[in-house]
């Protein structure tokens, strides 16, 4: 896809069928987080831990309860931990990563979606922070879930008013 057209089609995708994702596209979705830009390096970069675990999934799907589904049934995830820095640092170097990943999704015909909800979650429960292998000292901040999506995504709105123009 061109980029411009990759913008325009991503949005976030609530709804996913059961295939499973190719490896192929796994590997170029994490190829792309590891080409995110990252502030202060030397505190130690972004670290990635992918859960396609059907039992796994189905469990930090639940983290907040079993009523709902937190990362809506889909069948890869991952998830973005960053060790400490200078304050704001580490949440912006995970939003950013996530966002190379769902464009790259994205350009692959992968529905995704952002999520935070179930990386907070995760932040209480240092257990299951363990048997996921995430490293001591990181706090998960940001996540990617992302599959094949129910519906295509056909329009896409920009923001408007988003521009204040320097007039002087
Ligand atoms: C920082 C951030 C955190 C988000 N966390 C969640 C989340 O935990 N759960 C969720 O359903 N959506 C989450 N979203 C997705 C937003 O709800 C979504 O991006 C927004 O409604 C705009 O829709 P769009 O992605 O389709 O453009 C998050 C998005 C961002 C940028």
């Amino acid at each position: 896809m061109e980029l411009k057209q990759v913008l325009m089609s991503r949005r976030s995708c609530r709804e996913y069928t059961d295939q499973a994702v190719e490896a192929e596209k796994i590997e170029a979705v994490v190829t792309a987080a590891s080409l995110a830009p990252v502030g202060v390096p030397r505190d130690g970069r972004p670290h990635l831990t992918l859960v396609t675990d059907a039992a796994m999934l189905k469990q930090l799907g639940g983290l907040f309860g079993p009523e709902r589904d937190i990362i809506y049934g889909a069948p890869a995830l991952v998830i973005v931990s960053c060790p400490p820095s200078r304050p704001g640092i580490p949440e912006m170097n995970a939003a950013c990563v996530v966002e190379m990943m769902a464009l790259e999704a994205t350009d692959l015909g992968l529905g995704n979606i952002y999520l935070y909800g179930v990386t907070m979650a995760l932040q209480n429960n240092p257990d299951l922070m363990k048997t996921l292998g995430i490293p001591e000292g990181h706090t998960p901040l940001s996540a990617l879930a992302f599959g094949y999506g129910k519906e295509p995504v056909t329009e896409c709105k920009a923001w408007e008013e988003i521009l204040t123009r320097n007039t002087i």
